[in-house]
């Protein structure tokens, strides 16, 4: 039976995933709950963001579901982002995060793309320093083969089990030859070591500015894009305004053996605690875990397929979408409902 470690993390985090939680148990029934501790507000009460026990839990589970966290703007000393801090423990390497047309909310139908952002080094190493007594500030941006090939193998096993087609390698090598270019070049090298094994994969590159703007007015051009981690992480965010917003938009981030998923939106401090947070992103995250983590496609289609009958039949919509007359529990109840009678 499949374990999920459970953390809501901070804010509209403690809303969500018990939502999500509930469509999960209702979807795979016998699903083992165990729960732990991350974010800010575990920071401000154990002085750790993720304490040592819920990296443990996680890797026995072999599956989390994440709310959010929120973080402050500027450096706190002893303080780590939770997320990233999971992300780099667990190697947690490739981040996917599919961006769909859902029913009503979406402004096109028919947009069917997914972003695999790599999920460990680029921008994201923490290997930041200040010179000059402060008066220069250095980031250094670390691309390596060996994360940037399994990171496309892992890509071209999803394309092949999902059906995809086309993969776009996105990246910056006319400014930065070195690093973006070792890593098109290796995920080049991957997707001709499987055309050899007879996985035909079409492939293409574009650099990420002009992929930014391909991606908002010709998103139907993209099928898998492939790029790295600070790119993903800006390009998934403007491609998930094709789902209906940030709402939405989910994401699961997968190591070896262990996944964490979790929705793209951030703790949301201003609406936490007013039961208004929409839960639909923390519960296709849910839907990604039994679809990706544990393997079972078809509790995940029994749920995506809820949330857009709900979407498209249940929900009252005035102006804004879903309305804000529709609470987070009224939108989990039609969920549940959906999934009793699909
Ligand atoms: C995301 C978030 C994180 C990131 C933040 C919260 C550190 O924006 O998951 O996309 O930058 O990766
Ligand atoms: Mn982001």
């Amino acid at each position: 039976m499949p374990r999920l470690c459970v953390i809501e993390g901070d804010g509209i985090g403690r809303e969500v995933i018990p939502a999500a939680v509930s469509v999960l148990q209702a979807a795979i029934p016998g699903l083992e709950i165990v729960r732990a501790q991350a974010g800010w507000d575990c920071f401000l009460e154990r002085g750790v963001s993720v304490p040592p026990e819920t990296i443990a839990a996680i890797r026995t589970c072999g599956a989390a579901l994440f709310g959010a966290v929120s973080s402050p703007a500027r450096k706190v000393d002893g303080y780590r982002s939770a997320i990233l801090t999971m992300r780099q423990e667990l190697d947690l390497y490739a981040n996917l995060r599919p961006v769909q047309s859902l029913p009503r909310v979406s402004p096109r139908s028919g947009i069917d793309l997914l972003i695999v952002r790599e999920n460990t080094e680029g921008l994201y190493t923490g290997r930041e320093r200040l010179e000059d007594g402060g008066a220069v500030a250095i980031a250094e941006r670390v691309i390596s083969r060996q994360a940037s090939e399994r990171l496309a193998r892992r890509t071209l096993d999803l394309m092949k089990v999902t059906g995809r087609k086309r993969l776009t390698i996105v990246h910056k090598a006319n400014v930065l030859p070195l690093t973006d270019g070792l890593f098109r070049d290796t995920v080049r090298q991957v997707v001709a070591e499987c055309r050899h094994s007879g996985h035909e994969v079409a492939v293409d590159e574009l650099l990420v500015d002009i992929a930014a703007l391909k991606l908002a007015t010709e998103p139907e051009r993209f099928d898998t894009v492939i790029t790295t981690n600070l790119f993903g992480d800006i390009l998934s965010d403007e491609a998930a305004c094709w789902i209906g917003g940030m709402g939405l938009a989910p994401s699961i981030n997968w190591g070896a053996d262990v996944a964490l998923a979790e929705p793209v939106h951030g703790s949301a401090p201003d609406i936490a605690g007013k039961g208004i947070a929409n839960p639909i992103a923390a519960i296709l995250s849910a839907a990604l875990l039994a679809r990706f983590a544990w393997g079972l496609p078809d509790a995940a289609q029994r749920i995506e397929r809820a949330v857009w009958a709900v979407l498209e039949k249940d929900l009252a919509f005035e102006g804004s979408l879903p309305s804000p007359g529709n609470t987070t529990r009224d939108i989990t109840g039609a969920i549940l409902n959906r999934i009793g009678t699909n």
